[in-house]
């Protein structure tokens, strides 16, 4: 390792405080005036937040939830999903993708991933189908959309509803449509680390039919259609009033953090590009970068050396769902979704967040060559 290449300050994976700084005083005073109305739950900054992401998304409903796994929750059981239907999904994702599906009784079916992509692969999707196949969660891992024309043709063929699983690519964009009003629910997470992200946990649900919105609105505040008047059994998964005016806070920025994450990922590439794959990128989209995750064998030896001089990585993910204990009764052994396996083994995610210095961003790339070199 040269001396240049050395960092001088720990990098970590995210810096929250880098992007709480230049927005601390709106974000106190935001908080001051909640605590001081007393209106904690279902006030007007859920409603207006709720009315922000629909407009940004171009949809006709938005409604906020106590995290993703929540909005992939109850958009299942919206659409209708129950007890003994299968739901089609990716498994190089995080758990909740799935976990969701069997929350509502039906089963989660493993399609392979595209090599580049590391998304769900199209082609993979059809051959899954049976006569119990109600939908399709789709996720837009990392940040970047799926193949959504070839998806939502299949949908349409096989009468299968779509949930957008956009925990991790809000403010990405697919031919131009914003990620998660193309199928018929999109779902998002506030997760602190999220390109769009809470003081706390929170989620929310997104979709152009209003049947869908409204029955998740109910579903959410226990099926309360009238004052103590429950039709149906519900959850309390409510978002509330402090982390949604963070977010409105936030929200205002998200496609300037969003870019900042693209310039990050830019230096990368130009720097590693050919050393290692790079994540894919297309004309069809807009990546968000919301990691940015290189492949190689020699993952480990990397993200060991990054470690020596400081630098956090972290490999997302390391074991594909249909390897979990958690999905064991599924029945699935290693070498069922190969693709997945070869990534998970090859994975590793850099830092990137908005207010990542340029000049970090390159050491770390160079180091990443040398480490390379070295081996
Ligand atoms: C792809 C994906 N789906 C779902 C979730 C669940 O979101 P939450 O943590 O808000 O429940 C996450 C993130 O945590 C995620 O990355």
């Amino acid at each position: 390792m040269t001396e240049s290449s050395i960092n001088k300050k720990p990098v970590q994976m995210i810096d929250l405080k880098a992007q709480y700084l230049p927005i601390k005083e709106e974000i106190k005073t935001a908080l001051k005036d909640i605590i001081e109305s007393g209106q904690f739950i279902l006030g007007q900054n859920v409603s207006s937040f709720e009315s922000e992401v629909a407009n940004y998304h171009n949809v006709s409903g938005a409604v906020s939830l106590a995290s993703g796994t929540d909005a992939l929750h109850l958009s299942l059981d919206a659409l209708g999903i129950k007890e003994g239907d299968e739901v089609i999904t990716t498994p190089f994702t995080f758990i909740a993708s799935a976990e969701a599906i069997t929350y509502v009784g039906a089963k989660p079916v493993f399609a392979d991933i595209d090599e580049h992509t590391l998304n769900i692969d199209p082609s993979k999707i059809e051959e899954k189908i049976t006569d119990k196949t109600r939908a399709i969660v789709v996720v837009h891992l990392f940040g970047l959309p799926a193949d959504m024309t070839a998806i939502m043709a299949i949908a349409k063929k096989h009468d299968l509803k779509i949930i957008e699983d956009s925990a991790q690519a809000f403010g990405a964009k697919y031919k131009g449509k914003a990620i998660g009003s193309i199928g018929d629910a999109g779902c998002f997470s506030f997760y602190p680390s999220k390109n769009l992200g809470a003081y706390g946990d929170g989620g929310m649900m997104i979709s152009g039919d209003p049947k869908i919105s409204e029955r998740v609105k109910l579903l959410r505040n226990h099926g309360t259609v009238g004052p103590y008047q429950h039709d149906f059994i519900g959850y309390n998964s409510r978002l509330d009033e402090i982390q949604a005016a963070i977010l409105r806070i936030k929200m205002r920025q998200i496609d300037v953090y969003n870019e900042k994450r693209r310039a990050i990922a830019e230096i990368y590439t130009s720097i590693l590009q050919g050393v290692v794959r790079c994540p894919a990128t297309s004309d069809d989209s807009t990546h968000v970068y919301h990691q940015y995750t290189i492949r190689t064998p020699h993952r480990d030896k990397i993200k060991e050396e990054l470690g020596n001089l400081s630098i956090s990585s972290v490999v997302y993910y390391p074991r594909p769902l249909h390897l979990q204990g958690a999905f064991g009764d599924i029945g699935h052994s290693k070498g069922d979704f190969p693709v997945s396996e070869l990534a998970a083994s090859e994975v590793l995610s850099l830092p990137i967040y908005p207010e990542l210095e340029h000049e970090t961003a390159r050491e770390i790339g160079n180091a990443v060559l040398e480490i390379l070199k070295s081996i």
